[in-house]
């Protein structure tokens, strides 16, 4: 995580506690260096277009934290929503509204959409920004919002992901 300061948020316990549970290997293409990228690209284009940070922060550490497998497992998203449900009050707070956000970005975030709330919107884009950690250069097509349709948003992107991709494979 970039920033560890967040009132609202108890980031290192709430880190601790999803990677203790956390299935998949931890250094993969859906570990916590991809909830660090999603955080990174979420909280960026957040203060440019308005979108939530505090709904954008969660999402990039719980919207893959309950996969059972790296491909498809479709039901992944739903999963990391029921667990926020679980953890909130606990780990950080949320108001109803934030939680609502929440969970339709968690719930939909692997199924292609481009339609939703600012803040959805903003979540979806900045996990999609970070398909170059798998060889996939994202295209503004699939993204939904202006922030993350803009060329530089995409080429710092995937210069992100690359590094870490061949550092991962060094
Ligand atoms: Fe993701």
């Amino acid at each position: 995580m970039d920033d560890l300061r967040d009132e609202r948020i108890d980031k290192v316990g709430l880190w601790r506690h999803l990677r203790d549970r956390f299935r998949l290997e931890w250094d993969g293409i859906h570990g916590g260096a991809h909830w660090a990228r999603v955080g990174h690209h979420g909280r960026r284009m957040a203060r440019e277009n308005g979108a939530s940070v505090h709904v954008v922060t969660l999402f990039a550490c719980l919207h893959d934290a309950e996969r059972f497998d790296e491909y498809r497992d479709a039901e992944h998203g739903a999963r990391a929503a029921a667990l926020a449900e679980t953890l909130v009050g606990t780990f950080f707070d949320a108001t109803s509204e934030e939680m609502d956000l929440l969970r339709r970005a968690c719930e939909g975030h692997s199924h292609g959409g481009l339609m939703g709330p600012l803040t959805v919107q903003t979540c979806w884009d900045a996990d999609r920004l970070d398909l170059g950690r798998v060889g996939i250069r994202p295209r503004a097509e699939y993204l939904c919002t202006v922030q993350a349709r803009a060329p530089a948003t995409i080429d710092a992107a995937w210069a992100r992901s690359r590094r870490w991709l061949l550092r991962s494979r060094a």
